[in-house]
């Protein structure tokens, strides 16, 4: 498998797909009842913009780097504000640098209740995510097709 999402990660493509996933794990939220989030294409969980792929193709300043800092008025802020956090709280220093994956979105909206399985294929990308969450009882990282 050549695919690698390091090369494509908050690309327009992704920003619409995180977007969307961010609102149904917001809406799963209104009842107290627990969920589970499975992920079966997690990919490597968090994205280095500066890195070598990012850099490459710089997919990224169509998507994520678009919407960042843009001035949105309320309805479109208030839509987009699940989204922009989990994005903002990977770069608290400042500045856009890091790219969370769809796993990251859906971890970082969950609640204590809810539980999240991360599945990839790729046995080095598996490697990372696995890295990425180790320690955190609510998140089971599985290398799987
Ligand atoms: C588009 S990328 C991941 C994107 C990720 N869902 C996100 O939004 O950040 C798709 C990922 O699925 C993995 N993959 C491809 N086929 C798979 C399969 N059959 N089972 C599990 N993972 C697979 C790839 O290795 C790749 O990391």
């Amino acid at each position: 498998m050549n695919y690698r999402h390091a090369y494509h990660a908050g690309n327009f493509s992704d920003v619409v797909k995180h977007v969307v996933l961010s609102r149904l794990v917001e809406y799963l939220k209104q009842k107290d009842k627990a969920f589970r989030v499975i992920d079966t294409h997690a990919g490597i969980g968090r994205y280095d913009l500066s890195s070598t792929e990012a850099q490459k193709t710089g997919e990224w300043q169509g998507g994520i780097s678009r919407l960042f800092d843009a001035a949105l008025d309320a309805p479109a802020a208030a839509l987009l504000a699940p989204y922009l956090e989990a994005v903002r709280s990977l770069n608290s220093e400042g500045g856009l640098k890091k790219y969370p994956g769809s796993p990251l979105i859906a971890r970082h909206l969950m609640r204590k209740q809810d539980r999240l399985s991360a599945i990839e294929l790729h046995r080095q990308d598996a490697a990372k995510l696995r890295a990425l969450f180790a320690g955190d009882f609510q998140t089971r990282v599985i290398e799987l097709d």
